[in-house]
């Protein structure tokens, strides 16, 4: 079992080293090896995404990964961004199954904006389709067009779409469901883009091999306010890759800890990345107080999704379970009459309530 250790940016290698401490207490014959994603690639090599790092993700059968990204690398060249090194690996090991639960966390009800009786309970898996779309299509580009008679800058991306992209996606979509509460939810514009009229069409059509699942559809604005406003009414969500990106960053702030919140991107055979869904949070990088939790849940993930192994990955998640119930809790999500504590004290206490 051979995990590809990718530390990255800012808080990235505080949060992951937590993480790898669980991993190597699980005593589980784990290979581990790190490498270079991001900014911090950048600025050794002068790419996100260097050779060495390639060899080593393609070999692996897992990639755990920090964060990427920070101000110091906004003003690069396109190509020598850290969003690129997260783009290439995506596309590159074909992770196109994207998973984002949003779950709140009963102990952390006051952490979120909304009402406690608005989110109690709240558990949505957002899946999102991760390496097509206007993200990917071609053509795209800037250039110079010459416009009511007038030469001017004309930008431009090409939203696009296969039926087969569309249907493994919904499939991964239906097979979670079917673990869950049995019902997806496909979310499109098809009142405006071709695109995502194919997208609902393809939904259906899937649909009719999972009859045990109820298929419902919705316009992507929609869905944005009802997440705020109902969001328990959902329970797997899935989209395309813009529409996922959005409504993935506002079902995770639902739950008011963004610092909790793992991710899964798998490819056709369950090889995946795993990574916290929040960022790399370079205001309070290296500063030993960035909320490990997210990270150590992303690499149970790694274990119930890539290497099958359900107890070992219930086993890290009871363990974090453990620590909110005893009252541990980062800056992030820290409200008196807790126990604050850093990075570090979070992965010791972590470690003993494994
Ligand atoms: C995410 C991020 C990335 C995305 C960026 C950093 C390229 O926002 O993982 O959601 O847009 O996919
Ligand atoms: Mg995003």
């Amino acid at each position: 079992m051979k995990i590809c250790v990718l530390p990255g940016d800012g808080i990235g290698p505080e949060i992951i080293a937590e993480a790898v401490r669980v991993l190597k207490a699980l005593d589980l014959k784990l290979e581990m090896e790190e490498a270079l994603l991001g900014g911090c690639a950048v600025d050794a090599t002068g790419s996100p995404y260097p050779d060495a790092t390639q060899k080593l993700a393609l070999a692996a059968d897992a990639v755990l990964l920090g964060a990427v990204g920070g101000p110091q690398w906004d003003n690069n060249p396109r190509e020598q961004r850290p969003e690129r090194g997260l783009l290439g690996i995506r596309k590159q090991l074909g992770l196109f199954a994207n998973l984002r639960p949003a779950i709140l966390y009963p102990e952390l009800a006051n952490a979120s904006t909304l009402k406690p009786e608005v989110v109690a309970g709240l558990d949505i898996l957002i899946v999102r389709e991760l390496t097509g779309d206007i993200y990917f299509g071609q053509p795209r580009g800037i250039e110079l067009r010459t416009i009511d008679g007038q030469q001017q800058r004309f930008g431009f991306n090409t939203m696009h779409y296969s039926e087969s992209e569309i249907r493994r996606i919904l499939r991964v979509a239906f097979e979670a469901a079917k673990k869950r509460n049995r019902k997806v939810c496909s979310v499109d514009k098809m009142n405006v883009l071709e695109c995502t009229q194919l997208w609902r069409d393809v939904a259906i059509e899937t649909a009719q091999d999972y009859p045990d699942v109820e298929l419902s559809h919705m316009l992507v604005d929609n869905a944005a306010m009802q997440l705020v406003k109902n969001p328990k009414q959902f329970d797997v969500m899935v989209t395309g890759n813009m529409f996922g990106d959005i409504l993935s960053d506002e079902a995770s702030m639902l739950t008011g800890s963004i610092g909790m919140l793992p991710s899964a991107s798998l490819d056709a055979n369950n090889k995946g990345l795993y990574e916290p869904s929040h960022g790399s949070a370079p205001d309070i990088a290296g500063k030993g107080v960035a909320n490990p939790l997210a990270t150590i849940l992303s690499a149970a993930m790694m274990l119930r999704y890539t290497f099958g192994n359900e107890d070992a990955a219930l086993r890290i998640e009871g363990a974090v379970k453990k620590v909110l119930a005893q009252g541990f809790r980062t800056g992030d999500i820290y409200e008196s009459g807790t126990k604050k504590v850093g990075t570090r004290e979070m992965g010791d206490a972590v470690l003993a309530a494994l």
